[in-house]
């Protein structure tokens, strides 16, 4: 491997067989997927790395990311110039508002004779869309507002956090947000559910005991078992970033986490078609989601796509 030789990190250029190397190499891990015409913004996003890293060329680079003694550090450093971590509170509003009104009583049902629900965001960004679960789940039944001496302990809730980039899980951990992480939260939220401090608006303490976040990369199958399963799984604006390949290996991995009778939750322009007929679609008033069958019990695997 060569050293640069000069400081002027802008005169190294990402050669057209240097960006497929690079772009076959980041598909193959994270499933995000790069088109010809973003040559130039991955040129000058990781460019930097070369300079830091004192590589000659994106060949290099590419090696580094391969075979380098400190490739895992690496790889941690070119995902976060890589991914696009846009998330704010209360996105994407009629989906919440369906999911509260309309999907938690169902799974709240499910899930009774346990009184144990566990969701899901598999790449979670900053954790924003984590809390603002957590904030509609305390506003639910599960958590009376006034408990008399007789009545049954409250539901066990988890709503965990995962995302490939580790910068965005410690952010989401440290859980203090500025004015962005606010372009569609009520005043009355965010007097209910933080507190404001001089370095940002924290989340309040009983919506933070009830979020847990890793750093995870959907498309390794084997520790997405760690979390266990979930009776809801949010994976919203993760899927448009991936190719086909990817996009099928998520959705089974979405599948297999998720409770039969569980609900998946996808961004607004993203659908499962051409990705996967095991999930039915659950018509609701204002929306449409998928939820794995509750003919599902005991399956094993996902069943074959057709298509
Ligand atoms: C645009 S954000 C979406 C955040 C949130 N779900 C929302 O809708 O507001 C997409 C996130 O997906 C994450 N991501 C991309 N590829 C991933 C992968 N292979 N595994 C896990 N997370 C991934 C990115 O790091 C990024 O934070």
């Amino acid at each position: 491997m060569r050293r640069s030789p000069s400081p002027y990190g802008d005169s190294i250029i990402l050669k057209p067989d240097e960006f497929r190397q690079l772009r076959d190499l980041f598909v193959a891990r994270t499933g995000l997927q790069f088109g010809a015409e973003q040559r130039f913004a991955l040129e000058r996003r990781l460019r930097e790395r070369l300079m830091v890293l004192k590589l000659a060329t994106f060949a290099d680079y590419h090696q580094y990311l391969r075979f380098g003694s400190q490739a895992s550090v690496e790889w941690d450093e070119a995902i976060d110039l890589l991914t696009t971590n846009e998330t704010y509170f209360f996105r994407e509003d009629r989906q919440l508002r369906a999911f509260q009104n309309e999907v938690l009583p169902l799974i709240e049902e499910q899930t009774r004779p346990r009184r144990r629900l566990a969701v899901w965001s598999a790449g979670c960004s900053t954790g924003e869309e984590v809390y603002t679960i957590a904030m509609l789940i305390s506003q639910s039944n599960l958590f009376p507002r006034r408990g008399s001496p007789g009545d049954p302990p409250p539901w066990d809730v988890r709503i965990y956090g995962s995302d490939i980039s580790r910068r965005c899980i410690a952010a989401a951990r440290r859980g203090v947000y500025g004015e962005s992480s606010f372009r569609s939260t009520s005043l009355d939220a965010r007097r209910t559910f933080f507190h404001q401090r001089p370095d940002g608006f924290h989340v309040a303490e009983p919506i933070r005991q009830l979020c847990h976040f890793g750093q995870m990369n959907l498309l390794d199958e084997d520790r997405s078992r760690i979390l266990g399963r979930a009776d809801a799984i949010f994976c919203r604006n993760v899927l448009i970033y991936f190719d086909a390949r990817a996009r099928k290996t998520a959705i089974e991995v979405l599948y297999d986490r998720l409770n039969p009778g569980g609900v998946l939750l996808l961004g607004h322009s993203e659908s499962l078609l051409n990705v996967s007929t095991a999930f039915e679609l659950l018509h609701l008033k204002d929306d449409l989601v998928y939820r794995k069958p509750l003919s599902a019990r005991g399956e094993t695997q996902v069943p074959d796509d057709p298509t």
